[in-house]
């Protein structure tokens, strides 16, 4: 039976969306209503809504959003009320929300998932929904991963602050007077993490952007957050797991003339260290795939998620 599927409306939705989120997956992935919509606020957002006799019984979530210099789609969320599985309705909604992608002009590929913001970045392993997206033609192969820590025994290893010493190597964080010299590097060394770094200038982030110099150079950076970063950042939303005073770090990236020097894990020390004295309990990585390099600090696996890019 073909269903309509009507647009999402926050002021008339999102009460009942709550309500469907936990009952299908809040109980493994806790949200708040506040957060669920500001996921929902991303990038280009048209969101499907189902309700039977009043009721909202299913959801998808899609965004639009540059990839490098593409521009890529996201089915971000698809959800179904858990008494009306298996009646073909997510199946339907998939093939809605897919196509609904598919017509926009423009758009390179369609990721299961979304980057940012996002509630996940691919399948979550820990929901049985694998062999739903694998029988709609998602290719799930690969494994990323989540990564933990708690800081409150975190200490910068004495053999990291000597390394940085030998090598000349200094960390700061980014003021109006650095900006532009992280944006040059990030241009040239890790474009698609440009935006992230104009994204949070502009919403006075600077703290959260710590840069390794090799004298002026820039050499190194990475992005942090934590319970003092603009409130509109969605750089950890599982707090309901983690707690209130959980804090991430992401975007680690040493230019590539400068790796092997120890840049890259020391940059992670130095704003796990920050971080721990911004009140930070549980640092939290994401959609990572170098386990043993995060692992050298104490960094422990958390959750899992297989991601899925289909090239239109
Ligand atoms: C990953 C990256 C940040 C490492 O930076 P780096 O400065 O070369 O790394 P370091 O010199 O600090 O390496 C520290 C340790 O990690 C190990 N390591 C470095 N890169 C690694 C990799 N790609 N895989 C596994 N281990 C790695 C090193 O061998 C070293 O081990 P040791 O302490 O036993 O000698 C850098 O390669 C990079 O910018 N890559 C592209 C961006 C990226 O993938 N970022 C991570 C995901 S957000």
């Amino acid at each position: 039976m073909a269903h309509h599927f009507a647009i999402f409306e926050p002021e008339r939705d999102l009460a009942d969306l709550v309500t469907l989120w936990q009952s299908t997956v809040g109980s493994q992935w806790p949200l708040s209503a506040e957060r669920i919509q500001l996921v929902l606020n991303g990038p280009e957002a048209h969101h499907f809504a189902l309700r039977e006799e009043g009721r909202l019984i299913a959801f998808a979530a899609t965004f639009q959003s540059p990839r490098g210099h593409d521009k890529v789609g996201h089915l971000a969320a698809l959800l179904v009320a858990p008494d009306k599985q298996r009646r073909g309705i997510g199946s339907e909604l998939h093939d809605v929300a897919f196509n609904y992608l598919q017509q926009q002009p423009g758009l390179r590929a369609i990721q299961l998932g979304s980057i940012y913001p996002r509630f996940w970045c691919g399948a979550p392993t820990n929901l049985p929904v694998a062999p739903f997206f694998a029988r709609k033609g998602w290719h799930l192969d690969e494994i990323v991963y989540d990564m933990v820590r708690d800081l409150r025994d975190f200490s910068i290893p004495t053999r990291i602050v000597e390394r940085m010493q030998r090598e000349g190597i200094r960390f700061e964080v980014a003021t109006p007077e650095t900006i532009d010299a992280l944006r040059a590097f990030e241009e040239r060394e890790f474009y698609n993490w440009l935006r992230a770094v104009n994204y949070m200038a502009s919403v006075g982030d600077y703290q959260d952007l710590l840069i390794a110099f090799d004298g002026e150079r820039v050499v190194g950076s990475l992005v942090t957050s934590s319970p003092r970063s603009n409130p509109e950042r969605t750089d950890v939303i599982w707090q309901g797991l983690l707690g209130e005073d959980a804090g991430s770090l992401g975007s680690v990236g040493v230019a590539v003339s400068e790796r092997g020097r120890g840049i890259g894990i020391a940059l992670v020390a130095y704003a796990s260290e920050i971080l721990k004295q911004r009140g930070v309990r549980n640092c939290y990585i994401d959609w990572l795939v170098l386990t043993d390099f995060y692992g050298k600090l104490g960094y422990e696996n958390w959750r899992t998620y297989q991601p899925s890019w289909r090239e239109l």
